[in-house]
């Protein structure tokens, strides 16, 4: 299937690693141009990628990155926000400071809230498209992960708001469960090789990510694509 981001001038957070390093490679083998948005340093991907620096929390640094891969672009068709982190998993509300709760929000919610503030305006001249990493954890939880659960359901909402609040910008967000990244690595350690245990890749949500991206896609508008193996789907009933 024609997905027809040739040519598409595409901005992607967290693009260092992970999701975000995977949904930059797709992109490239689509023939898009990609600005490479992290904090941390992005492998080197050739001439169609343009790297960028850049904390989402700064509002300074993520307006002068986004004007950068636009001008470098002549404006921007697409955005993904993938920067994102997971902060205290598996530490009881009680004992969630105020400090970590703080800093998911500040990453995970603000992050997105001034990347797509900045970039919007690119958008919008061009007719462009978001996509927003937001996670199963929007819908269901494990004990232990109040911050990122928080912060996800509040990408979900952000989403719709910001597809009302933008015309002519399609914002869709995707919400995957498990995906084996140095993020998951961390927070889970060996339970990712478990084979009970059903784990996608980071291509995986990069194909939904590039699904929704695509001019092709034109009819989907302030949706949440929960990607799960169909685990929430399974009611509680016992039979
Ligand atoms: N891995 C999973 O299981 C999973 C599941 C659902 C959703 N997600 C979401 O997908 C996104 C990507 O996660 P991942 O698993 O690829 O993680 P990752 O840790 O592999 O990559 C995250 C990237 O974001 C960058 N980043 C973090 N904070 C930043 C900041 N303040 N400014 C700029 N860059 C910053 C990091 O440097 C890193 O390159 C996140 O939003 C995450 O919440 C992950």
């Amino acid at each position: 299937m024609r997905l027809d981001l040739a040519g598409k001038a595409v901005l992607v957070t967290g693009a260092a690693s992970g999701i975000g390093l995977a949904c930059v490679q797709a992109f490239l083998v689509e023939g898009a141009r990609v600005g490479a948005l992290d904090r941390a340093s992005s492998p080197a991907l050739g001439d169609d990628v343009l790297a960028v620096h850049a904390d989402v929390t700064d509002e300074r640094a993520v307006a002068a990155a986004v004007d950068a891969v636009a001008d470098r672009f002549g404006g921007l068709d697409v955005v993904v926000g993938c920067a994102g982190i997971s902060g205290p998993v598996g530490t009881p509300v009680t004992e969630t400071s105020v400090a970590d709760f703080a800093a998911v929000m500040a990453v995970n919610v603000t992050g997105q809230f001034l990347v797509v503030k900045h970039a919007a305006p690119w958008l919008t001249a061009a007719g462009g498209s978001v996509v927003l990493l937001a996670s199963d954890s929007a819908f269901t939880s494990a004990p232990g992960m109040v911050p990122y659960g928080a912060s996800k359901g509040a990408v979900v909402a952000m989403t719709r708001a910001l597809a009302v609040d933008l015309p002519g910008v399609r914002v869709n967000c995707v919400c995957p469960s498990v995906v084996d990244t140095p993020m998951a690595r961390g927070d889970l350690g060996d339970v990712l090789d478990d084979p009970a245990f059903p784990v996608q890749t980071p291509e995986d949500v990069a194909w939904q990510v590039l699904h929704l991206a695509s001019p092709r896609s034109r009819t989907v508008n302030g949706q949440a694509v929960l990607a799960d193996f169909g685990v929430s789907a399974h009611s509680g009933f016992p039979a």
